[in-house]
Parts: structure tokens; C-alpha cells; sequence
């Protein structure tokens, strides 16, 4: 029997209020014990003196781009980067190529899954065949496969019909809107504002995002469906959701580490690392955002890692993609700019980064550090620093390349197996 013992570490598991020096046993893929002074001869002992033991981060929100664009990311690669980031578990969203809008597509993305053997990789369907918001794809069918919820990420499903339908037809699977208006949003690059203007750079309304979340969450109510915004990023959002929540829709929201961190002021250098949608926006929205959090108005933070080519990055901020890479620095980066500085408790943070995303989606025995749940951890030594490079990611299209962040990784165990990130 494999059995793995963690001596020394402070465990914080926050949801079931541990916050202490104690030992794990690990017995197979589970957690056996916690508490003083295990001993087991046969296991083997990792000495977590002056480490912190967090339960392994869930991510509900990756853009893994297996099949079809594996020049920016892959299965292989994705998981690395997700374990060398402390998450024991991805979501990975289906704007592929072939979109996973079929049974086979799920299928596929499991057993890639497997076979690369690190976090455990959970396909999110597409709503729509093809991902073109016409024709539902068949969700039921990808649900019995494996799919743990739906979304046309990148785009929103506009019918509103076609919507109400996927709301209606698994009504207990998660509906992830990218809440978008795209004929509000249309050619836009930045958030409008009157920075957007000064700068000369097309503009997207928060409003685009607003009419969005305001008619999703509608649709919600008619149909008692069970909707998820993805990446909030405005004040107005925020209200409406809290509205929502007012009524007891089953309406859970999550935001991205990059809009908890940056504003649209990172625009002012027409630097295209800093073009994601929904855009950066303001200040007053970004603290919106960390108070949303705080109350838990937003649920959950969801990394939208989403790896493009440096060629592609290179390109003049109209041409090149929206996206950030998230799923090395989200944890780090969060933890100095924001837990450091006193802005975000480290409580909330790990809440949100590990059982908030398990419960809203379901996740059974995941989540928490408890005995008798899955052995998933991220150790971390929280007073050293590193310097972001070498990642394990194939792209490196994040704005802390080269920079110094606080809080570095060192063993990500995922199911009982312990992996050192130092050799991953
Ligand atoms: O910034 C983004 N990048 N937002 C999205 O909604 C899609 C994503 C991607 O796939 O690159």
C-alpha cells in the first residue's frame, strides 16, 4: 500500500477551520489522518517543516487548446503548468479545435487526461454544436460521458431561446455564460472609458457585459436553471448578481485573478500582455471586484489561463488575442499583490481558490483538507520568492515574466501522488 506521511507542515484548510502544525497520513489516493505526532513505518516521510499545506486548487476556468492549437498549450503541458501551480484540478473549456461539442470530444480530453497522469482535467462541453449559438450540442450525452458543465466560452449563446433550452435540458450541470453582447462589444480592445478615448483604442462598455449577466440571469429564473457567470469584471456586474443571489437563483459567479490584480491604466503602453476579455477596467471596479469576493457575491476566483504564441502576442494590440497565462502565477501572484498588501485575507483566497469552486460545481470529497477525502494538496513555502520564468506552460504570455513574486511551490500531491515541482 503506497502511504505517504507530511510531518511538520502548517495545514490551512480554512472551509473546516484547521489552521495548525499537524501531520497527514496519506493511504493510497486518500487522506487516512491529521493530527500530532503520526508515525508509520512504512510510508514515506516528507519533512513540511516551515511550509504551508494548502487543499489542492481547483481551477473551473482553463483554456488547455487540446485538440487543434497544442502550438499554444496542450494537454501534456497544461497539466504541468496547472500542478507547477498547485491545482489538483482543471476545468478545461471547450473553444478547441474541434470544439468539445460531442461525446467523443469529452471522451478524448479524459482520456488524454489520464494517460499525462497529473491533475485530474474535467471537459466543459460546448452549449452549442459547433460552438455557433444555433443548435444545441447534446449535452445530456456529453454529461453522462464526463462533461461537468457547458459553456460557449469566447462567445455568448445570443438566442435567448437556445439559452433557456441548455438552462432547461440539465438543469443540475452548471451553464457557464461568457456574458458578452457582442453587438455592443463589437471590434473593442480595451475597456470604454475615457482613458480608451485618450489612448485612440476601441472600447467595450461594461455595458456589454451587463445586458449579458442581466438577461442570463432572467432566463435563470424562468426556467429555475443552474447558471455560472465566468470571468466578472465590472461594478455593474456585481450588482446584478447580488440581485440574483437576493432572489435565491441558482446564479454563482466567478472572477479571474487578472481582474482582481490589474486596471485598464495597464493599457496606457499598448502593451497587447494586458488584452484579455472581458477587458481590464477600472479601479472602482477592481475594488468592486475584492469586496464581491469578500461578500461572497462572487463565488469563486477561476484562473481563464489562456496561453497564446509569442508571434501571436507580438502582434499590434488590434490584431493580437485576448488572453492571459494564469495557472503557474495565479496563486503567487495574488498572494503578493493583493494578501501581502492587505487588500485580500488569505482566508477568502484560498476559500475561493479551493472549496468554493468544489461546492458550487459539486465536487464531491475535493476541496478541503479532511480525513477521508481525496489526498489532492499544494505545499508552499510562503517567505520565498522566485522569479517568473521556465515555466511549464509553452506559452509565456504573462506580465510577471521576469518579475519577483512571494510564495513558491514545492509539492503538489494530486490523488496520493506527490509530486516534487522542483522535478516536474
Ligand atoms: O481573454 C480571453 N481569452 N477571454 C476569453 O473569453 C477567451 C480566452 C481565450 O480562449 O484565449
Amino acid at each position: 500500500m503506497d502511504k505517504i506521511l507530511i510531518k511538520n507542515g502548517h495545514i490551512f484548510s480554512p472551509s473546516n477551520r484547521i489552521d495548525d502544525k499537524l501531520d497527514i497520513l496519506i493511504v493510497e489516493d486518500r487522506i487516512e489522518k491529521i493530527g500530532e505526532n503520526i508515525l508509520d513505518n512504512e510510508a514515506k516521510v516528507i519533512d513540511a517543516s516551515g511550509l504551508t499545506i494548502f487543499p489542492g486548487f481547483i481551477d473551473l476556468h482553463t483554456h488547455l487548446r487540446e485538440p487543434g492549437f497544442e502550438y499554444k498549450e496542450d494537454i501534456n503541458s497544461g497539466s504541468r503548468a496547472a500542478a507547477a501551480g498547485g491545482f489538483t484540478t482543471v476545468l478545461a473549456m471547450p473553444n478547441t479545435n474541434p470544439p468539445i461539442d460531442t461525446p467523443e470530444t469529452v471522451e478524448y480530453i479524459l482520456k488524454r487526461s489520464d494517460e499525462v497522469g497529473l491533475a485530474k482535467i474535467l471537459p466543459i462541453g460546448a452549449i452549442t454544436k459547433e460552438r455557433a449559438g444555433e443548435e444545441l450540442a447534446d449535452l445530456r450525452l456529453m454529461a453522462e460521458l464526463g462533461a461537468v458543465a457547458f459553456s460557449d466560452d469566447g462567445d455568448w449563446v445570443a438566442n435567448s431561446s437556445v439559452m433557456r433550452r441548455a438552462l432547461e435540458y440539465v438543469p443540475d450541470f452548471p451553464i457557464v455564460s461568457h456574458a458578452e453582447d457582442k453587438t455592443l462589444s463589437l471590434k473593442g480592445v480595451m475597456n470604454e472609458s475615457p482613458l480608451s478615448y485618450k489612448l485612440g483604442i476601441k472600447g467595450i462598455p461594461s455595458e456589454a457585459e451587463e445586458i449579458a449577466i442581466a438577461r442570463d440571469v432572467l432566463l435563470a429564473k424562468l426556467t429555475n436553471g443552474r447558471l455560472h457567470i465566468a470571468h466578472v469584471s465590472s461594478r455593474g456586474s456585481v450588482e446584478i448578481i447580488a440581485q440574483a443571489k437576493s432572489k435565491n437563483l441558482r446564479v454563482t459567479a466567478e472572477v479571474t485573478p487578472h481582474h482582481l490584480l490589474f486596471t485598464e491604466e495597464e493599457l496606457k503602453t499598448y502593451d497587447p500582455i494586458f488584452k484579455v476579455n472581458p477587458p481590464l477596467r477600472t479601479e472602482e471596479d477592481r475594488k468592486a471586484l475584492i469586496q464581491a469576493l469578500k461578500d461572497g457575491i462572487i463565488d469563486c476566483i477561476a484562473t481563464d489561463h489562456a496561453p497564446h504564441a509569442s508571434f501571436e502576442k507580438e502582434f499590434d494590440l488590434n490584431q493580437a488575442p485576448f488572453g492571459i497565462l494564469e495557472l503557474e502565477v495565479a496563486f503567487s501572484s495574488l498572494y503578493t499583490h493583493l494578501v501581502l498588501k492587505n487588500e485580500l485575507d488569505i482566508r477568502t483566497l484560498i476559500m475561493a481558490m479551493s472549496y468554493m469552486p468544489a461546492k458550487i460545481f459539486g465536487f464531491d470529497r475535493i476541496g478541503e483538507i479532511r480525513e477521508g477525502y481525496l489526498a489532492d494538496l499544494s505545499i508552499w513555502n510562503l517567505n520565498e520568492k522566485w522569479t517568473v520564468r521556465n515555466l511549464k506552460s509553452k506559452s509565456r504570455n504573462t506580465p510577471f515574466w521576469g518579475k519577483e513574486l512571494q510564495g513558491k511551490i514545492k509539492y503538489t500531491i494530486i490523488g496520493g501522488k506527490l509530486i516534487d515541482v522542483d522535478e516536474l
